[in-house]
């Protein structure tokens, strides 16, 4: 039987937004009981804006409550292995927000963890939700779209000196890398969500933009498992800001919207062969049902999936997916080689990809 799942959000940044996007506009599946900061006066901020009483610095504390159901780690990077894994080992269900850890060898820590834990573990990966990408997605798994060609993923967003006062960010060890692994993860992970796993990587990332420790601009070339090319590039020095997927196909060529930081929400460009094509994909989507973008149908899905309706939205096999790719990028970057997909425990940087002086 659904019930109404009480919610404790750990980190008041992007934790907030998952209040107003996720568990707000939920209410009959989400209660957000408790928040958790280690900052007292945005922990009171927040708390106050949303009513909500229970105000916990001590992570460990929520362990121990027997009426919270979720954890919802949103604090930064470098915290997330640890709240997971005990999270999990507190028999609660856990959200958390990307990167869902630091390397291949502790997302392979956080699946066998899974496989004994009673509660589910849902990674964020909000772009994925809307109308524009779920309709692009429906075409492609319908078989309309045909054999894939090629496709290009553009993240031209912008980052300036206030964003680096917050101290994680832009260095190794507390952010754990720059546009790749924080910003393009999004995008990436669209890319693969609608054209596969890839089979190789030939990668290049550079600081051009800000004094950071950590990369701001890259470009790799790629080839899918299905041998279709790709190429992607993303930078936190562009003017103006767009998130732009193009993917062509032998029967469809499709654009996302380019909204830097809600790209599936509106409708995308779907651009048929011909009538035929076009016909089966007016029939696909006949019937279709207004899909709310980002944190609200994430969220929903995920209630909907622990009370066994439906699959879990994102999983940690997603978030693999994604910091393999981060990984082979880094490795390709640095010896000026093409990496081949998968990666395992034999990779030099299994065990991580943040360079052994930052570590
Ligand atoms: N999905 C997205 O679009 C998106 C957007 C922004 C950030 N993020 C991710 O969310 C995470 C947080 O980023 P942010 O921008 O909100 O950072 P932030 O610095 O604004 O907020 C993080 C909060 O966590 C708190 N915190 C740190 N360690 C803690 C601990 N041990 N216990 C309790 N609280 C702790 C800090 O005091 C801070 O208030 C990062 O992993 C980031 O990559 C995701």
């Amino acid at each position: 039987m659904s019930r109404v799942l009480n919610v404790a959000v750990v980190g008041c940044g992007i934790g907030r937004s998952h209040i107003v996007e996720g568990y707000l506009p939920n209410a009959d599946k989400f209660k957000v009981l408790a928040l958790c900061d280690l900052n007292p006066e945005r922990l009171d901020q927040v708390g106050e804006e949303f009513g909500i009483e229970r105000r916990i610095v001590n992570f460990d504390e929520l362990l121990a409550m027997d009426d919270i159901d979720i954890i919802d780690v949103c604090t930064p990077p470098g915290a997330h292995f640890s709240m997971v894994t005990e999270a999990l080992k507190a028999g609660k269900h856990v959200v958390c927000e990307k990167p869902l850890v630091g390397s291949l060898e502790d997302v392979d820590a956080i699946i066998e963890a899974e496989k004994s834990a009673k509660g589910k573990l849902m990674p964020v990966f909000q772009y994925r939700f809307g109308n524009g990408i779920e309709q692009a997605k429906t075409i492609i798994d319908a078989g309309i779209a045909g054999k894939p060609y090629c496709g290009t993923v553009e993240t031209m967003w912008r980052r300036e000196a206030p964003y680096y006062t917050v101290p994680w960010r832009g260095k190794w060890k507390t952010e754990l890398g720059g546009v790749l692994m924080g910003h393009a993860i999004h995008p990436h992970d669209i890319f693969t969500y609608l054209m596969g796993d890839i089979a190789k990587v030939f990668g290049r990332v550079a600081t051009r933009v800000n004094p950071i420790e950590v990369e701001d601009t890259i470009s790799a070339s790629l080839e899918m498992k299905s041998g279709a090319l790709a190429s992607f590039t993303a930078t936190l020095g562009s003017v103006d800001e767009i998130t732009r997927i193009r993917l062509q196909f032998e029967n469809v060529t499709i654009e996302s919207d380019h909204a830097p930081y809600n790209p599936g929400k509106e409708l995308w460009k779907i651009l048929p062969r011909n009538d035929e094509v076009k016909a089966r994909i007016d029939e696909a989507l006949a019937n279709w049902q207004h899909v709310p973008s980002r944190f609200q149908t994430q969220m929903a899905r995920f209630h909907d999936a622990i009370f066994g309706k439906g699959e879990l939205p994102v999983t940690s096999a997603d978030s693999r997916r994604a910091l393999e790719l981060v990984t082979a990028f880094y490795h390709s970057s640095s010896t000026h080689s093409e990496v081949a997909l998968p990666l395992g425990p034999d990779h030099p940087l299994y065990q991580s990809w943040v360079p052994a002086e930052f570590r």
